[in-house]
């Protein structure tokens, strides 16, 4: 096998993001910007002499290209086999499951997960470490130094590798392997659930619509749902995987997955004919959305219930270690934990830092407001594995969803939820925004605004408890008296201009107002952030791209 050094210059805006690299495509598309990223993280790393590296992405165009020059850079930079997902395709928890059952020295996962894909859209690349989870801040952060100053990276040079076919390729002192992730990731799901109970309820009439957006879900949504758990082909819409995810925005949301939507919010007179249960994923399937007939599910009460309901799913019969949620998600599942007695801990927005609660053994399940929940399975979050805890608590309860959520809320008390999201909007203004906000940090304490008074407020920062590590600047919170407050925070995986994030929280223990509308339940303290961040002169924009 030849093996090349290439010079090249290094590119200064390679810097990690809330989830890896995310460009436009055609920014990977310059010559040697994706090879000096790889060769960033593959210098960070101390690559064991029998190392393999896990490999796959969510099947977004410049996918192909970038799995065999992968492959070939792994090769020349001391791996000595490649395990690939079947068409360089692996969701992202099907990659974390892979390097987790086969013991891989680590993975490389290509997505822009929910962003839109094809030639002038996104892009993505990001390393994850043997647990099978993100790589944490120390190592992104030093990938980031190296891309600063790299001057050459290593490839070999031999003919693309034939994806398509599940077996082994063997070169010389290294290898490629191509797999069935689908069929590993299912037979996982089969552990952990009751499919007997899960497949009765299915026969019984209860029905189900599942949308994959065109993207990577397809056929794991295929094999688990149809053929393993016998719902009806026709359960299923977008399951064929695009390069375009059919020139969609695979964001599970009220906004982006609208055609689920109308599916289940049939016009009045038709709602019961709509399907019991629907769900959507995103583009590498770790994010998921439930509906119930003419119902939403927030993510944030999502976690709570599937937390206060855990038990009766066959993995954690024996109970949960402990719960973990991001910052801006909602408090909803902090009171299951104190029913439950089992500890929350609060992390910064990003899945990254779940993951060594999960190796220390202290939290079993956790969730994001963005539509993400999964548990100790896997390191990433996971849009089916959601689908089906809700599925397995639904056969069990024998009830239906909008009847769960409202009996929880009934006990619980209801956090009413919100986020508001400035697309694009330019980094300055964005800048300014959150500047304004902090200049005030003196004086909120103790002002009124309507019926809210605040109590403190804060830049969150987190100190992690298995490794000390410190992350600051995750969010501006302003928490009230009342237990209410309103979080404002810039996204980081966009890839034009900003984004900025508005989102908005207060509790309800009234059960006579728990069926309000959450924009209704919250248009006064939409008001007062609107006011407190003087959003609206400082960007020129009237209302949020997106409200979830
Ligand atoms: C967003 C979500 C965050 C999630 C991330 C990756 O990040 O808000 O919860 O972990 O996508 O899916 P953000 O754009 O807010 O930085
Ligand atoms: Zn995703």
């Amino acid at each position: 096998m030849r093996m090349q050094t290439i010079q090249t210059q290094a590119f200064l805006d390679q810097k990690p993001g809330t989830s890896g690299l995310r460009k436009k495509v055609k920014v990977f598309q310059q010559p040697h910007y994706l090879e000096n990223f790889v060769q960033s993280i593959f210098d960070t790393l101390t690559i064991a002499a029998d190392a393999t590296l896990t490999l796959g992405g969510d099947g977004r165009f410049y996918n192909k290209t970038a799995i065999q020059l992968i492959i070939k850079m792994a090769a020349a930079n001391g791996f000595v086999k490649v395990i690939v997902g079947q068409g360089g395709i692996l969701s992202t928890p099907a990659a974390s499951h892979v390097i987790r059952h086969y013991q891989t020295f680590g993975g490389i996962i290509l997505s822009a997960s929910h962003n839109p894909a094809g030639p002038t859209e996104d892009f993505g690349i990001k390393y994850n470490t043997a647990n099978g989870g993100p790589a944490p801040e120390k190592i992104t952060e030093a990938i980031f130094a190296k891309s600063k100053t790299i001057t050459q990276y290593k490839i070999a040079d031999f003919d693309d590798i034939d994806l398509n076919v599940i077996g082994e390729t063997q070169l010389d002192g290294f290898s490629v392997q191509v797999i069935n992730a689908v069929s590993d990731y299912a037979d996982l799901m089969a552990q952990l659930f009751d499919f007997s109970t899960i497949k009765s309820l299915l026969q019984s009439g209860f029905s189900l619509k599942f949308d994959a957006m065109h993207a990577v879900t397809g056929p794991y949504a295929k094999e688990i749902l149809v053929n393993r758990l016998g719902a009806p082909a026709a359960s299923l819409m977008n399951c064929e995987v695009s390069e375009t995810f059919g020139g969609g925005h695979p964001d599970p949301n009220l906004t982006y997955a609208h055609e689920l939507v109308d599916v289940l919010y049939q016009p009045d007179n038709k709602t019961q004919s709509a399907p019991d249960f629907g769900a959507a994923s995103d583009g590498d399937g770790d994010r998921n959305m439930i509906l119930g007939k003419a119902f939403f599910v927030t993510p944030s009460d999502s976690l709570a219930i599937i937390a206060a309901n855990a038990q009766l799913i066959p993995a954690y019969k024996q109970g949960l270690a402990g719960v973990a949620r991001s910052m801006p998600t909602s408090g909803a599942v902090d009171r299951v934990a104190e029913k439950l007695n089992i500890p929350c801990y609060e992390t910064p927005t990003g899945w990254k830092f779940f993951g060594n609660l999960m190796d220390a053994h202290k939290v079993t399940l956790c969730g994001e407001e963005s539509f993400g929940t999964g548990s100790n399975h896997v390191r990433e979050k996971d849009g089916l594995w959601a689908v089906l805890c809700w599925l397995n608590i639904i056969a069990i309860k024998k009830t239906s969803v909008e009847a769960l959520v409202k009996a929880h809320w009934a006990e619980y008390g209801r956090n009413v939820y919100s986020r508001h999201d400035y697309e694009a909007i330019p980094t300055d203004a964005a800048n300014d925004v959150m500047a304004h906000i902090k200049s005030q940090f003196l004086t909120f304490p103790e002002q009124v605004f309507g019926r809210y008074s605040v109590n403190t407020c804060d830049d969150f920062s987190y100190t992690d408890p298995i490794d000390g590590s410190i992350s600051t600047g995750q969010g501006v919170r302003i928490l009230f008296k009342c237990g209410s407050r309103i979080v404002f925070r810039l996204s980081g995986t966009g890839t034009e201009g900003a984004t900025l994030r508005i989102y908005l929280e207060a509790y309800e223990p009234d059960i006579a107002n728990h069926h309000l509308d959450a924009q209704v339940a919250l248009a006064e303290m939409i008001q007062i952030a609107l006011d407190i961040s003087q959003l609206k002169q400082c960007t020129s924009r009237e209302l949020p791209t997106v409200i979830t």
